[in-house]
């Protein structure tokens, strides 16, 4: 085992040097009963996922890649929609607080510095008859990434806290710390919805008063993010006045 390995261990926190995903990880183990609240940490993913069926560049001693189960007993399946929002609430509050980087929300679920990408969420659901089976939530940062470090396609794009702050973060220590915070703020979005993390995500937002174009399955749509509302759904006004309600997509501009 290296250092990495033996200090983060506990009950129900697999540490594994490389991986495929850790979503995929720990989708087996959720498939074998493992409990809520379960863990998989990677130093390396081999085929990291991220949304919308692209791949998530994961090398190996430099980022936190980890995935965490959760087995809400009496969640409806439209309700674990604001998983992802809460999600991203909580670490960039998080990393604001505790680690003083300047760490935005880019609708739904990005996490931004200084507009370039450090941070994604890639959370999946396991749906049997309307009922909830498991959550899976995944979380990537790129954290002592060097801009050499990032490939061709990234390198504009991506950053890592380690080149928004200027200084290298103990990995370890970032884990225990979001780690703490998710596993106590995910009881209480299952107990009283998203409100609790509204003001959160609002806090740290970058997207709300733009102009945006939202990818949907259903097509573009293009006008001034309004607002998000208490259940978590965000407001498009469009050139015409009109407001619609989106929960899913991704804004392109
Ligand atoms: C995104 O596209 O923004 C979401 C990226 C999510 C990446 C993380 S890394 C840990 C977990 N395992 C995966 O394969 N993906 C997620």
């Amino acid at each position: 085992m290296n250092k990495y390995a033996a200090t983060i261990t506990g009950r129900n926190i697999y540490y594994y040097q490389t991986v495929d995903s850790t979503n995929l990880s720990i989708r087996r183990l959720a498939e074998e009963g493992a409990p809520s609240g379960s863990i998989v940490i990677a130093d390396e993913q081999l085929a990291g996922r991220g949304r919308l069926g692209r791949s998530w560049f994961s090398p190996p001693d430099s980022g936190l890649w980890f995935s965490i189960l959760l087995r809400p007993r009496l969640l409806s399946p439209p309700d674990a929609s604001p998983l992802t929002l809460v999600t991203a609430a909580i670490l960039a509050e998080n990393l604001n607080s505790h680690f003083h980087l300047p760490v935005k929300i880019k609708w739904p679920n990005d996490l931004l510095i200084e507009g370039k990408k450090t941070g994604g969420i890639l959370t999946e659901t396991k749906v049997t008859s309307d009922h909830i089976e498991y959550l899976i939530v995944g979380i990537g940062l790129n954290v002592n990434q060097k801009q050499t470090d990032f490939p061709a396609e990234i390198n504009q794009s991506g950053t890592s806290l380690y080149l928004a702050g200027g200084r290298e973060i103990d990995r370890i220590a970032l884990f225990q710390s979001l780690k703490k915070d998710l596993l106590k703020g995910y009881p209480l979005f299952f107990k009283d919805g998203f409100s609790p993390f509204r003001n959160l995500w609002i806090k740290h937002n970058i997207t709300l008063g733009r102009q945006v174009t939202i990818n949907r399955a259903d097509g573009k749509l293009k006008g001034q993010a309004l607002d998000l509302t208490e259940a978590g759904t965000l407001l498009i006004e469009d050139k015409d006045r009109q407001i619609y309600p989106v929960s899913s997509g991704e804004i392109s501009q």
